[in-house]
């Protein structure tokens, strides 16, 4: 649905050059919801507003639903007609909502709309519609200081999707709401996500926003892109940055000639008891020196540390047979991967 090639951004301001994106190649398949996580100055915002065109890439590509924007002319507020026409089919959303006081929340909705021409009865009648899907019927002819920040972040969302996008690009929606509406607010856009088989790339600094809703993401650094793919993808990565700040586990090995493993869990693995099986085959002892649980993007998802006497050499055998059954396993303080040797197997043994 979105695909950026080479995307870069300098901006240029007394003298000084600031390089907010360095050659970005982003991929958002049609109907995820994807994250962008970073710390500040990554160019998370740079990014999202170079994905409508709001900012001008340098150079590089953007294409949205098979059309590339860069190739449509016009800068900034003075955009061509194609280029207006294209961004309509891109909802936005702010982190500090963006609507206007003197305007009632349903004229706030009906904006976009007008801006496009549209006829008053059809504005009315599609701002209604929306209110009503993002729960908000009752607050029609509602100022906005009259709402909470729940229901401004439900208006700026109802605004965003009236010109019937494709695509939804979300800027920290939740960071100025309370863990409670941020839930809220995460569960609508999760929802419109599957009944109107919207695409979402949301930025988020916090790790809950993507384990709750995203089904991919993207890490960002000094401008680049640094890991992306799906959250399954990202935890199957070995060494992947993501996949450890979503399953945080800890633990410190017992002695030094230990092997300590980081086993990921997730399909049919994490259903099937193969720790003991390991435990039972080789006849090691395994200690479990921490483990999380969780649902990713929809899935059951585990992560355990384990420790197994001996060094790295001496348990080649037992790691195979962890990635034999289709488990992640990154060996902690170890770069390479051992050599997979097929497991010896006790007779009988499946
Ligand atoms: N209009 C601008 N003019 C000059 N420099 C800018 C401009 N906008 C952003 N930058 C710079 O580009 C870099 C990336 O900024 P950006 O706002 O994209 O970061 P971010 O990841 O969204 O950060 P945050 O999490 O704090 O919102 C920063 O170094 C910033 O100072
Ligand atoms: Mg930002």
């Amino acid at each position: 649905m979105i695909t950026t090639t080479g995307l870069t951004k300098v901006y240029r301001s007394g003298g000084r050059e600031v390089t907010a994106l360095d050659g970005v190649d982003l991929h958002v398949r049609e109907g995820e919801v994807y994250g962008v996580i970073g710390q500040s100055g990554a160019g998370k915002s740079t990014l999202i507003r170079c994905l409508n065109l709001l900012e001008r890439p340098t150079s590089g590509t953007v294409t949205v639903a098979g059309q590339d924007l860069t190739a449509l002319g016009g800068r900034g507020l003075r955009a061509g007609a194609a280029l207006r026409a294209a961004r309509s089919h891109i909802g936005m959303v702010f982190q500090h909502f963006n609507l206007l006081s003197s305007r009632t929340v349903q004229d706030n909705v009906e904006l976009p709309l007008e801006i496009l021409k549209v006829g008053r009865g059809d504005r009315a009648r599609k701002a209604l519609e929306l209110l009503d899907l993002v729960g908000l019927a009752d607050k029609a002819t509602a100022y906005p200081a009259q709402l909470s920040g729940g229901q401004k972040q439900r208006v700026g969302i109802a605004r965003a999707l009236a010109g019937d996008p494709k695509v939804l690009l979300s800027d920290e929606a939740t960071s100025a709401l309370d863990p409670e509406t941020t839930r809220s607010i995460l569960q609508l856009l999760r929802d419109l996500n599957r009944q109107l088989g919207l695409t979402v790339v949301l930025i988020t600094h916090e790790m809950d926003v993507v384990k709750t809703i995203c089904d991919s993401a993207a890490l960002m650094k000094g401008g680049r892109v640094v890991e992306q793919g799906t959250v399954a993808e990202l935890l199957a990565t070995p060494g992947s940055e993501l996949a450890r700040e979503l399953f945080p586990v800890g633990g410190e090995p017992s002695a030094e000639d230990r092997t300590v493993v980081d086993v990921t869990f997730h399909g049919a693995a994490a259903t099937r008891p193969v720790i003991s099986e390991l435990a039972r085959t080789y006849n090691v002892d395994i200690s479990i020196l921490g483990a999380a649980m969780d649902t990713v993007g929809g899935k059951q998802v585990g992560r355990m540390r384990i420790e197994l006497p001996g060094r790295f050499e001496d348990n080649v055998v037992p790691i195979g047979f962890l990635r034999e059954q289709g488990l992640q396993v990154d060996v902690v303080g170890e770069d390479t991967v051992p050599a997979t040797a097929a497991p010896l197997r006790k007779e009988g043994a499946q």
